[in-house]
């Protein structure tokens, strides 16, 4: 506990804290889905998934008993789809354990469960002193205390966990740390952080020393690899599409997605018309790009009439009607989207 920081958060966020639908329960199973899907996801879009998602499965048994499609339809357009199969390989641990462990280490075993859900978990269900630490705490951290050892780094992490259980409440485990949280996501925002009217202005480091764009510091920039893709939206005599479902090791696992084919460079119109011989191109769609948080992927898109089906084809054929019972990713949605509009 700081006593400067500690009491002024907190009466920040008592009033002006955000009222979120899984703030009105200590249910751990509830907690445990809002924290999955606010991993990589903005709250604002977040809230119709998890209610959706818990209108499916308001238990760890319903979803430990649900199929993976049924999982991936519901998380489809959330992406890092991985959060959603870690999700139902928890719920099974949960059912084969009897019942939502009660003990952080515990809870650390769940699958996709790390360091900070487990403190969001255990603090705001059970009230036990566990710092969280995300990229809210990160930063309000950083600058309040003027720390610039890159956080992305063995020695940063623990620097910056020492402090965040040194400046916990442990009287107040959650109002502590939603309000933490909070205030990172509307007060010290990564971009024009509103300093001005900063409740801790007085007694910041980095708004003394002017550092408060700088920080908080990041050793490496990612490399960001860039992927070809070259769908083909088959189509037969029928009108029915063909879709394959992606396999193991790689983005998507589980989804949906259109005939694909992989390059090392962009693929060309002749080189693509060649791969189906016995089809009639009837529309192209060139240069979609998809920014995954490490790829950027490049994505052509041709519209294929095929005369005869090939062989070895390992998907399977749907109605166009029935292409929305399949999970697909945001990309193939949105490829689909401008093709079929035309
Ligand atoms: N981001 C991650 N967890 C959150 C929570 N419980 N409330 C608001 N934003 C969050």
């Amino acid at each position: 506990m700081n006593h400067f920081f500690t009491p002024i958060l907190e009466e920040w966020y008592e009033k002006n804290g955000r009222d979120l639908p899984w703030r009105h329960t200590c249910d751990p199973w509830v907690v445990l889905v809002s924290e999955v899907i606010l991993q990589q996801t903005r709250v604002a879009q977040g809230i119709d998934y998890f209610g959706r998602f818990l209108q499916a499965f308001p238990t760890p048994e319903a979803l430990a008993s649900a199929s993976e499609d049924q999982v991936m339809l519901l998380w489809k357009g959330l992406g890092y789809y991985s959060r959603a199969r870690n999700l139902q390989k928890a719920a099974r641990q949960i059912v084969e354990q009897g019942g939502f462990p009660k003990e952080y280490k515990q809870v650390l075993q769940l699958a996709g469960v790390g360091e900070y859900t487990a403190a969001a978990v255990c603090s705001f269900c059970y009230g036990q002193p566990y710092a969280v630490l995300d990229g809210n705490v990160y930063r309000v951290l950083a600058r309040y205390l003027g720390i610039d050892i890159p956080m992305d780094t063995g020695e940063g992490k623990r620097v910056f966990q020492k402090m965040a259980d040194e400046m916990l409440d442990v009287s107040q485990p959650a109002l502590y740390n939603q309000a933490i949280m909070d205030f990172g996501a509307m007060v010290c925002t990564p971009k024009s952080p509103s300093c001005e009217t900063c409740p801790l202005l007085e007694t910041c480091s980095a708004r003394r020393s002017g550092c408060v764009e700088i920080l908080p510091v990041k050793s490496k920039t990612i490399r960001i690899r860039h992927r070809f893709l070259t769908y083909f939206l088959l189509t037969d005599s029928k009108g029915r599409i063909y879709i394959q479902r992606r396999g193991q090791g790689d983005i998507w696992q589980g989804l949906y997605e259109l005939y694909c084919h992989e390059t090392e460079q962009k693929m060309t119109h002749s080189e693509a018309a060649a791969l189906f011989p016995n089809g009639e191109v009837l529309e192209s769609l060139s240069g979609i790009t998809h920014q995954l948080s490490h790829q950027l992927l490049h994505a052509d898109c041709y519209l294929v009439r095929l005369q005869a089906i090939p062989t070895g084809l390992p998907g399977l054929w749907v109605e166009r009607e029935k292409l929305q019972d399949y999970a697909v990713p945001r990309l193939v949605e949105r490829l689909l989207e401008i093709i079929m509009s035309r």
